[in-house]
């Protein structure tokens, strides 16, 4: 969920509504705002932002302080009823938040036998009615009461709470879900990223686990649950308005798709030096001697992440000699995995924020292990709880399925193997200098494929209509075969597996019909011959095959029944490469299908709900 708050000189529902769009994101199933003006008002509404604004036409708008909420359901369907801000019982309160209640049905018990009711089926009316509870029998504070209330509360939570007697501030608290506080003249700005903030200021604090905000318009106290004071701590964004704005095209997903020469440039900037041959990594150096003596590498991540995750084992095993296992955080934290002091975890997150991810980097921290952080964003949760890492420098990613962010993830982990693997002297001098070279012309070569974008777009007119679709590929570009199924899964909505091309004939190869298409993933690699055979083995079933190849293989060529040719790449740095098209065949096939590509329905950007 998505979550704001202003309180200030400004009018609060147009900053509120502004700030809800930048994080519609973070889910987009229901959106409300709760402002104070001759009483708590309340407006909300399933759907979209725009379905809120529609709603709330017409009413008195008006006041100095707001709250918004923008929600990715967890407890309650998408409703008008389940939608935030929740009101108290007694009328007081408005609460929003992200995140989840794990003790809420025991709180709900005792609150009802108390004669309480409740108009929603969501955790958060639970919490705030126990909130309201304590308030009413303890003649306290909001501010007490919500700290009381937090001590028995298990579970994640970013609150924004408002109080009908008092028109200025905004009561927040944080654990596990992010929040970050934007400080102007004589007014705060509240959000669950910095992206509703960057246009009014760029001193922003950002608030930590188990702490309470009381923000005025020209205050702002952080404390602990313990109620002693905290210093906030100020930081500066970098971060510019234009970068989490359109720029001319249809859809942020292609614009990010578009950006990537650039992101994955700026993502090499000051780190590789080709012709030097050095990788500066400083934000892992203190590390460096201790990942090269690692017994093994863990790597921790979801979704598209993870996708990253495992193309690094394979560059790692093979450059570095080490062993690594990659793994989902989910699966990972609950499982009581076997943690060796001195293991290396790598978690890698878009975000920052995924729970499962942030949540599993915790447990292996506590017993030992030493944490590296491959981020986007900067200064999230992730990012502030690893020892070290490299930020990805993708710049900010709006359209909820991952590109840019998954292309920057590859090459920061392939120059961190690259590293490693020269340190350790695990890779002769000449592979080594040949890979940094291969790893600078990356941005190029994306380029050279974005200028073919229209060949992807034929393709996708040509099989829009497939209701299934195979994605193969073997070694390096297994796991890109698996980012591409994904990616046409979440925007087109089209089922799609991806499957390692020699496991196709223990199962998959079941499936295969004249009307399946078959995205190979072919490119030019130690693999190349066998994956050639995989692609007969389609065709004498005369199943579609749809081949990225390497320009010139006129062998697969000849196979196939489409081909997308790609520049020539070693096959460590290939993948990089390879994802581009797929990433534009969901794309164009999402959008001949009338899709809301930046939204796809049931998903949202930032998880972080476990
Ligand atoms: C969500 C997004 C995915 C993303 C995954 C992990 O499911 O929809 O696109 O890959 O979370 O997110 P992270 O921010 O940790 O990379």
């Amino acid at each position: 969920c998505g979550i704001v708050g202003y309180t200030g000189k400004r009018q609060a529902y147009p900053v509120v509504i502004k700030g809800l769009k930048r994080l519609e994101y973070r889910g987009y199933d229901s959106a409300g705002v709760a402002l104070i003006n001759e009483g708590l008002k309340v407006y909300k509404k399933k759907g979209r932002v725009t379905d809120l604004e529609e709603a709330a036409m017409g009413e008195n708008l008006s006041g100095h302080i707001g709250i918004g909420h923008t929600r990715w359901a967890t407890h309650g369907e998408p409703s008008d009823r389940n939608a935030h801000p929740h009101v108290s019982q007694s009328g007081n309160i408005a609460m929003i938040h992200n995140g989840i209640i794990e003790n809420y049905d025991k709180l709900k018990k005792d609150l009802l036998a108390k004669g309480y009711k409740f108009k929603s089926d969501t955790d958060t009316e639970v919490l705030l009615n126990f909130i309201d509870d304590i308030q009413q029998n303890n003649d306290c504070t909001l501010e007490e009461a919500l700290r009381i209330a937090l001590r028995r509360v298990v579970g994640a939570y970013c609150l924004l709470l408002i109080h009908k007697d008092d028109p200025e501030t905004i009561i927040a608290a944080r654990k596990g879900s992010p929040l970050v506080i934007g400080i102007g003249k004589d007014e705060h700005f509240l959000a669950s990223d910095a992206s509703p903030i960057i246009e009014y200021t760029k001193e922003v604090v950002y608030v930590n686990d188990y702490e309470i905000a009381i923000v005025r318009p020209d205050e702002l106290i952080l404390k602990n649950l313990g109620n002693e004071k905290q210093t906030p701590f100020i930081t500066r964004l970098d971060m510019e308005l234009a970068a989490i704005e359109k720029g001319g095209y249809d859809h942020f997903m292609l614009k990010e798709i578009f950006e990537q020469p650039q992101t994955i440039y700026d993502c090499l900037r000051g780190r590789l030096d080709a012709g030097k041959g050095k990788v500066i990594l400083s934000g892992i150096d203190q590390y460096a001697q201790q990942i090269m003596n690692a017994q093994r590498i863990i790597i921790l991540a979801c979704g598209t992440s993870w996708h990253a995750g495992l193309v690094a084992e394979y560059i790692i095993e093979e450059l570095c000699r080490i062993p690594v296992e990659v793994e989902y955080a989910s699966e990972f934290r609950y499982r009581n995995p076997i943690i060796h002091k001195g293991d290396v975890i790598v978690a890698i997150s878009q975000s920052g924020e995924t729970a499962d991810t942030l949540v599993a980097i915790e447990n292996a921290k506590e017993q030992g292990a030493i944490i590296l952080g491959i981020v986007n964003v900067v200064g999230s949760s992730i990012s502030r709880k690893s020892h070290a890492g490299a930020y990805t420098h993708a710049g900010p990613e709006i359209g909820v399925a991952s590109t840019k962010a998954f292309t920057a993830q590859l090459t920061v982990l392939t120059m961190v193997a690259l590293k490693i693997a020269h340190d350790k002297g695990s890779v002769s001098t000449e592979r080594y200098m040949h890979l940094c070279q291969e790893l600078a012309a990356i941005p190029e070569k994306v380029e050279l494929v974005l200028e073919k974008a229209d060949e992807v777009k034929a393709l996708a007119e040509k099989y829009k209509d497939a209701s299934d679709a195979l994605y193969l590929g073997r070694g390096y570009n297994f796991p890109i075969a698996l980012e591409g199924a994904l990616k046409l899964k979440e925007i087109s909505y089209i089922h799609a597996e991806g499957y390692p091309a020699a496991e196709m004939k223990h199962g998959p190869i079941a499936l295969v019909t004249e009307t399946l298409p078959v995205v190979f993933v072919a490119t030019k690699d130690s693999y190349h011959e066998k994956v050639v055979s995989n692609m007969q083995e389609i065709k004498a079933r005369k199943g579609k095959v749809i081949a990225l190849i390497t320009e010139g293989d006129t062998v697969s060529a000849a196979i196939a029944d489409d081909i997308f040719e790609l520049p020539q790449a070693d096959e460590i740095v290939a993948p990089i490469i390879s994802t581009i098209p797929l990433q534009l065949l969901a794309y164009y096939i999402g959008v001949a299908k009338g899709y809301d590509v930046d939204k796809p329905r049931n998903l949202a950007k930032s998880v972080t709900v476990e």
